[in-house]
């Protein structure tokens, strides 16, 4: 009795041979037709992205924009400008928002201006595709519909030290009679109790 080896065990003889390695071929070209797609995936997109203008890169002095500029508490919150959209600028510290209740317009287009004072924090509002990350030095700029009223939280989606679970705020979507009626003052509103 001889040692049993994988030739015998698969029917001996060269036959069994070339089967294998026709196998062995077969899954090496399938592989590599796999990595090669996933390199020029890699490729394509890295120079079509690359090619794409960034969105707009507005920085800010972190150091005063509690004293002077868009930043101060006392332009906080949201207003409706001439052209009838709603703009909401906030600021994130560790670890709250500033406002802490901020008011929205429905099926109104709201704009939101934000930063950071410290750390790198970010939101997100509800179930909304509004979502942004906060990075010191940089205004984060999107614009967003809300479609329901009703209010909604904002929690930070970056971890941003020991009280980052405990740092968020709330957004109130007013219907847009409501809210047009409240800013009409001119003043930044928010939700804030005074
Ligand atoms: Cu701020 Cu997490």
């Amino acid at each position: 009795m001889s040692a049993v080896t994988p030739t015998t065990v698969a029917g001996g003889g060269p036959h069994s041979e070339t089967v294998a390695v026709a196998a062995e071929r077969r899954w090496a070209i399938i592989v590599g037709v796999i990595i090669a797609f996933l390199v020029a995936m890699m490729i394509i997109t890295g120079l079509h992205w690359a090619a794409m203008p960034p969105s707009r890169v507005e920085t800010i002095d972190v150091k005063t924009l509690h004293i002077k500029g868009e930043f101060i508490e006392s332009n906080l919150g949201t207003t409706i400008g001439v052209d009838g959209k709603a703009t909401v600028r906030l600021v994130a510290q560790q670890y709250s928002f500033v406002p802490q209740c901020i008011v929205v317009p429905a099926e109104i287009p709201v704009t939101f201006r934000a930063t950071s004072t410290d750390a790198i924090h970010g939101f997100v509002i509800g179930t909304t595709n509004a979502n942004t990350m906060l990075i010191p030095g940089f205004v984060a700029t999107f614009t967003t519909t809300f479609h329901k009223t009703g209010e909604l939280l904002m929690p930070c989606h970056e971890y941003c030290g020991t009280g980052h679970e405990a740092m968020w705020a709330r957004v109130q979507v007013l219907p847009p009679e409501e809210f047009l009626a409240k800013a009409r003052g001119g003043e930044r509103l928010s939700c804030v109790p005074r």
